[in-house]
Order: C-alpha cells, then structure tokens, then sequence
C-alpha cells in the first residue's frame, strides 16, 4: 500500500459495512466531511529551490514535549469495531513513531492499559462527578493531558448510522472509560448547558494542561486565551457534528492569528498527505491530527496497519520537506503558499 488512499480502499474490504459507514460518515449532507479534504486541495504550493538540506527534521515540540512527527492520532471512539487489539495496537504503533495518542473518551480500552504517550479526550457529562471520576482516572493512568471536545452539545445527525440502524455496540464491547465508581458502564450523554465559566471547575478536578478540540470561531479562540487553556485543536469533529462548517484548513489563519503563538494549535479534518501538514504548518499549526486514516489502518493490519499509516506520512513529509527547499518545520511559512 503506497498512500492513505489506497489504505481507505482496501479497508473496506476488512469492514462489515455498518462499521465502515459508522467510521467513514459524516452528519446530514456530508457537505463538512467532503470540504475538509477538497480544501486542502485548493491551497497550491510555492517551492523554495536550493536551499535545503540532506537530513531533515521532522520533530516538533508540544506541550514541553518532543514528538518525532508533526502529526498525533486524533481521538476516536471503539477501535476494538476496527480490530481485536483495538487501542492497545493504535498507542503501540503511536509510541514505534514517537507521537502522542488522544485517547476517546469512548474508548472501548480502559485507558489503564493504553500504553505510551497519552492525552485523554473527555466530554463533559450532566453527572459531573461521573466527569471528575473520569478525568482523575484518566490522570492517574499517566495521560499528559486533557481534551475537552467542546464541539458536542448535541449528537450529530449521522444519517448513514440511522439507516443503518447502528445505534449499540456487539455484545461484547463497552465504552471501557464510561465506567463510573462502582464499575457500571454508563452512557455518553451531552452537556448542552456547558459554558466558558466551566473551565475553572475542569483545573481544579485536575493539573494536568487542558486542550480544547473543537475550536473553529477566533474569537473562540481568544476566549479560550483569557481562560488560560494550554492548547486548540482546529476542528470540526470530522464533518460529525454541524454540517456545513467550514473546513478546518480554512478556519485555521484566523484562529492562528488570534493565537499569536501563545499556545500550540493543532488542526484535524480530512488530513490525507504530507503536503496537507505543509499547508497546516505554513499556516501556523504546530501539529495535525488524524482520525479515519488510523481506522483504516487498525481494520487493515492492527498495529502494523497504524505503523503503515504513520511512516507513509513520515515518508511523505520528508519528501515534501526536500521539495520545498527545507531543512525543518520551522521552514514552512506562509509565502509558500498560494490559493
Ligand atoms: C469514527 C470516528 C469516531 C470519532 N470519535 C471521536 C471521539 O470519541 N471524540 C472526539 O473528540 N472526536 C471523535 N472523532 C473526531 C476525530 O477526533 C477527528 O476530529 C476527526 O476524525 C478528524 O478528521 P479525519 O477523520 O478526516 O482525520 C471521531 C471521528 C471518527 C471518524
């Protein structure tokens, strides 16, 4: 398999179909889902010439740490649908590539036994104490860090799941971290009501750094500022949530700009090849995220599958670094590009 396109290909052929829809769709019209990947590909690239290096360097540093490439698994939920070793093999393949996994909240591992370098996504749940049960458990596990998906006030209309009929997991499988003190598994709820003020009650729960994954508005983005977060996540959950929200690549300069460089912003949302991280980097993100092409990976091989996805970009990233007449990340600004 030389490309992620040709892993999403071959994963469907490893898929019951209810399953594929379930990871591939998006919510009403798909119009969000489509946009984040074909406004990537709108953005052309201006190469510099003669001016690279022999050996260049991918890393980058997020959150007081180094990661070997610019890119982190995003969290999704059930990966144990995709495969057996479900999120043990994805954390595995991320720590053989030296980046973080997000752990989902709707992880169908209990994030005790995820292993490596871990942040943990969390949705806050009308029962706060099922939240602050979570999040401690969460930190206790060794996560480094919080994600607050604040995208999620409500389910979004996922239609291909309605026809489907998709609507529980197979006996067998849970939402391991929805378990509360007695061991009960709960559902995932919505918090509709959650407001900025939040924030405070969320640092006093826990000292790990909070990221907020769901960010598209810049003056969201300044809030968030004011209320100290650590780090954004440009996202919209995929095209999963509201339809017709614009794509991420798009929304990124502004919420960069209002940022200023006063904490990381990652993006995820339709991220396919390396030049699509080119045009995130040149835009001011430090890093991106990747959701589906990591199921894609799992449904295919598990582990190795995952590896697969990481070293092409690896791959990929170097050789469009070289292509662009740079040496490192830091290379990539905006005058290379052009739309
Ligand atoms: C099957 C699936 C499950 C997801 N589950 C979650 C989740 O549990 N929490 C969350 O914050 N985002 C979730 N997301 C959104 C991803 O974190 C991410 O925003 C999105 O997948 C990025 O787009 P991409 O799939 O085009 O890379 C999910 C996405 C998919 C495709």
């Amino acid at each position: 398999m030389i490309s992620l396109r040709e892993l999403e290909n071959e994963a469907r052929a490893h898929l019951a179909p209810e399953v594929h829809d379930l990871f591939a769709g998006g919510a009403d019209d798909e119009i969000t889902l489509r946009a984040n990947e074909s406004a990537f590909a709108r953005i052309g690239l201006v190469p510099r010439v003669l001016s690279g290096s022999a050996e260049r360097d991918l890393s980058t540093s997020l959150l007081g740490r180094t990661i070997a490439l610019p890119v982190v698994i995003a969290p999704t939920a059930f990966h144990r649908l995709a495969h057996p070793d479900g999120e043990i093999s994805t954390a595995r393949a991320a720590q053989a590539a030296g980046t973080i996994m997000i752990v989902s909240m709707a992880a169908t591992t209990p994030v005790e036994e995820i292993p490596g370098d871990t942040w943990f996504q969390f949705n806050v749940q009308p029962d706060r104490e099922l939240t602050r049960y979570q999040v401690q458990r969460a930190e206790k596990a060794g996560c480094r860090a919080l994600v607050l998906s604040v995208d999620v006030a409500a389910f979004g209309h996922r239609e291909r799941d309605l026809r489907n009929g998709f609507d529980h997991l197979p006996d067998g499988l849970v939402c391991e971290n929805m378990r509360d003190a007695a061991g009960v598994v709960r559902r995932i709820e919505f918090a509709p009501d959650l407001a900025w003020s939040d924030l405070a009650w969320i640092r006093e729960i826990s000292a790990l750094p909070l990221v907020l994954k769901g960010i598209t508005h810049p003056a969201d983005a300044r809030r968030a500022l004011d209320h100290g977060v650590d780090g954004l996540i440009v996202s919209n959950h995929g095209g999963r949530q509201l339809d017709s929200v614009a794509a991420t690549i798009d929304l990124l300069p502004d919420i960069t700009s209002a940022v200023g460089g006063r904490v990381p912003v990652l993006l995820d949302g339709g991220v396919r090849r390396s030049t699509d991280i080119v045009k995130a980097r040149a835009l001011g993100a430090t890093a991106v995220g990747i959701g589906r092409p990591v199921l894609w990976g799992l449904a295919i091989d598990g582990q190795r599958g995952v590896e697969r996805v990481l070293s092409l970009l690896r791959e990929e990233l170097d050789r469009a670094l070289a292509l662009c007449g740079a040496s490192s990340l830091d290379d990539l600004s905006e005058d290379l590009l052009r739309w």
